[in-house]
């Protein structure tokens, strides 16, 4: 199957597509970025409405050619980059003023439908969960880190307690042959796990979330977004990030928590208190997540959480304190192979 068959036969739903909407307000035109284009499904639905741009990068490079589509379709009013957000402030000019960033976090349909790419537990094809630009493959990790790291990855960025002995697991097997397709990665996981006969979820699930966020350094991509996003809006600019794991949200939840005042006003006989001293102005705590009729309609959004804040004219100094807060997962990004 190459790359364009496995496009056309699969639809990407783009998750709150509504929400997201009536958060940036496209209706009244202006310079968006999406950060993960993905299969275009909000860079197509903000430039419906005349006088929008839309600036928009992926890391992988199949998503082009829907990226090509939207450039003929909107010339002047839409171009793509194929990059990692971490190099946004590269990418993008920062006098482009946008009205909003966005983030929708994780993998396309395209992505984790395709057997190639190894996402999935029954993929047969080859170990290699890499969403684009990467510097190694799955296959790499499970077969030649050592014991301890791989057990530090799976611990940290699966938040599986079973680390060491599916590490153990996994080298005892590579010492045999290699692994090299995901399914048999999935098998070695679950005979690791085989006691956990209620466990609603495939057992290797935490174990493939472990090994994806490293060979992709989801987590350290997202802290860099953040704040290099954060650089680029100004006055008034939103900054909108949709979630799909706790590791992720519990990021974008520490950044605007650490850069914002709650802007509640907390009485409604006074007047309304604008605070000044954030970076942002966050309107609630609390996520945003899909309705039942979405999630029945796609089962993929279960899990999204959205968050987004507005920018004030604070200028962004400085993010170390927010790395710091996520030190480890620097630290596990220094990981070589
Ligand atoms: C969930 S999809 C986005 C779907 C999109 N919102 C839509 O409406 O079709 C996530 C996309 O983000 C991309 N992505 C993930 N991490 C990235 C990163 N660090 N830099 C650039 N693109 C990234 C993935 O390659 C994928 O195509």
């Amino acid at each position: 199957m190459n790359a364009t068959m496995s496009l056309e036969k699969t639809q990407h739903y783009p998750v709150m597509l509504n929400q997201v909407l009536s958060i940036i307000s496209p209706q009244h035109g202006g310079t968006f970025i999406v950060c993960t284009f993905g299969g275009g499904g909000y860079s197509k639905a903000i430039l419906k409405y005349p006088n929008t741009k839309v600036l928009a990068i992926d890391r992988d490079s199949i998503v082009k050619q829907y990226a090509d589509v939207l450039k003929k379709k909107f010339p002047g009013r839409f171009n793509f980059f194929q990059d990692k957000f971490s190099n946004i402030d590269k990418i993008i000019q920062a006098n482009e003023n946008p009205k909003s960033i966005i983030f929708d976090l994780g993998l396309s349909s395209f992505q984790l439908l395709d057997d190639k790419r190894g996402f999935s537990f029954k993929s047969k094809n080859s170990l290699n969960m890499q969403m684009g630009l990467n510097k190694y493959t799955a296959y790499d990790v499970v077969n030649f880190l050592d014991k301890e790291c791989l057990a530090n990855i799976i611990k940290i960025f699966g938040e599986e307690k079973d680390n060491r002995k599916i590490a153990q697991k996994i080298i005892k097997r590579r010492n045999v042959k290699p692994i090299k397709t995901s399914e048999e990665l999935a098998s070695i996981v679950n005979e690791v796990k085989k006691n956990y006969n209620n466990y609603k979820k495939n057992t290797a699930t935490k174990t493939f979330q472990a090994i994806r966020i490293f060979v992709n350094q989801e987590l350290t991509e997202l802290i860099i977004g953040l704040i290099l996003a954060s650089q680029l809006l100004s006055d008034g600019g939103v900054l909108v990030v949709v979630s799909f794991h706790s590791l992720e949200d519990k990021i974008v939840k520490n950044f605007f928590n650490l850069y914002s005042e709650l802007n509640k006003n907390p009485s409604r006989y006074l007047p309304f208190k604008k605070k000044r001293d954030g970076l942002f102005k966050l309107l609630s705590k609390k996520p945003i997540i899909p309705n039942k009729k979405e999630i029945n309609e796609n089962i993929s959004s279960r899990s999204a959480k959205l968050r987004y804040a507005v920018r004030n004219d604070t200028p962004f100094i400085n993010a170390e304190e927010f790395k710091k807060n996520f030190k480890n997962y620097f630290k596990i990004g220094e990981i070589r192979l």
